[in-house]
């Protein structure tokens, strides 16, 4: 069949256009159809530390890690965490990629206390393609990051968070953070998508993120460590807010309460 040159370039951004598609959602493939036989996506942070911490795995019966914990241990354990995301990516990917093929428990990454429910991981050498190994490495490294995505608030520029605020009566938490910062990496985890702590928030909140590493507070706020918390609470008089500062990573429980006696201040600043 000869193609008209139009309907050539169609057809090859067509080809183009899907062989993409293809590759993004291979990674999720290789997972579904051979990673999940042994390991599940995800599963609370309080019910995981309750299977392996109180209940020596019987209330989960898991066969392996979730993927989820190794996404996050690994980015907290492997190579330079001060690295730019490419390198880090990069120095992950590698880990999982020989992982695989070569499984070893003296390379693990995961803590020992929860290691030690497994036997060592069945090397899958010859069962997977270089393009599966390097998808489903992607897929693994970004694994952490979606789950939060999903799970957690959505956050927005301070700019329409102050207008929301405003016109719903809402509270701006802005939270500082930075990339190598692991006690924000914990509270994103353990915390910050958390189905309590998530409600509350939706509905008294509105959550503004700012990794220092690429941007500067608005405000003219400052910090001396990461995470911190600044609670901003609009004023009748529109270019007022008042403001509190909450240093620190906190448990679930405490950052519930900080949470409530935020929204009783709320009260007591109009
Ligand atoms: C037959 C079951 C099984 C399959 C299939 C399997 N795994 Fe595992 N995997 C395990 C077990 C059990 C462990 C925990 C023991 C260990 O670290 O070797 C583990 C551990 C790992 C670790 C290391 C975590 C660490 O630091 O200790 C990585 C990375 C990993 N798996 C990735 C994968 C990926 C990616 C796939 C799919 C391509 C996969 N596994 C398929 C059972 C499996």
């Amino acid at each position: 069949m000869i193609l008209s040159g139009k309907k050539m370039v169609l057809c090859i951004v067509f080809m183009v256009a899907t062989t993409l598609s293809l590759f993004a959602d291979r990674g999720e493939d290789v997972y579904n159809h051979i990673c999940a036989k042994c390991h599940q996506g995800y599963v609370p942070a309080d019910e995981l530390a309750k299977n392996f911490f109180e209940d020596n795995n019987t209330l989960l019966h898991l066969k392996a890690p979730t993927i989820s914990q190794i996404s996050y241990s690994m980015k907290q354990k492997i190579g330079d965490p001060m690295a730019d995301d490419d390198i880090r990516r990069m120095e992950v990917s590698a880990f999982i990629a020989d992982y695989i093929i070569y499984p070893d428990k003296q390379k693990s990454v995961l803590n020992p206390r929860i290691g030690k429910f497994f036997k060592t991981m069945p090397s899958l050498k010859g069962k997977l393609s270089t393009e599966d190994i390097e998808a489903i490495s992607n897929f693994v490294y970004d694994y952490d990051a979606k789950i939060h995505e999903e799970k957690s608030v959505k956050d927005i520029s301070f700019d329409k968070a102050l207008e929301q605020a405003k016109k719903e009566n809402k509270i701006i938490i802005i939270k500082a953070t930075a990339p190598h910062c692991r006690y924000c990496a914990k509270m994103d985890r353990e915390v910050l998508i958390d189905k309590n702590i998530v409600n509350l928030l939706k509905k008294e909140f509105i959550v503004v993120s700012v990794d220092l590493s690429k941007n500067v507070l608005p405000l003219d706020l400052r910090v001396s460590m990461t995470p911190t918390f600044f609670f901003i609470f609009p004023q009748k008089d529109k270019n007022k807010v008042k403001i509190k500062r909450i240093p620190g990573a906190w448990s679930k429980e405490d950052f519930l309460d900080i949470l409530k006696e935020s929204i009783i201040a709320k009260k007591n600043y109009k």
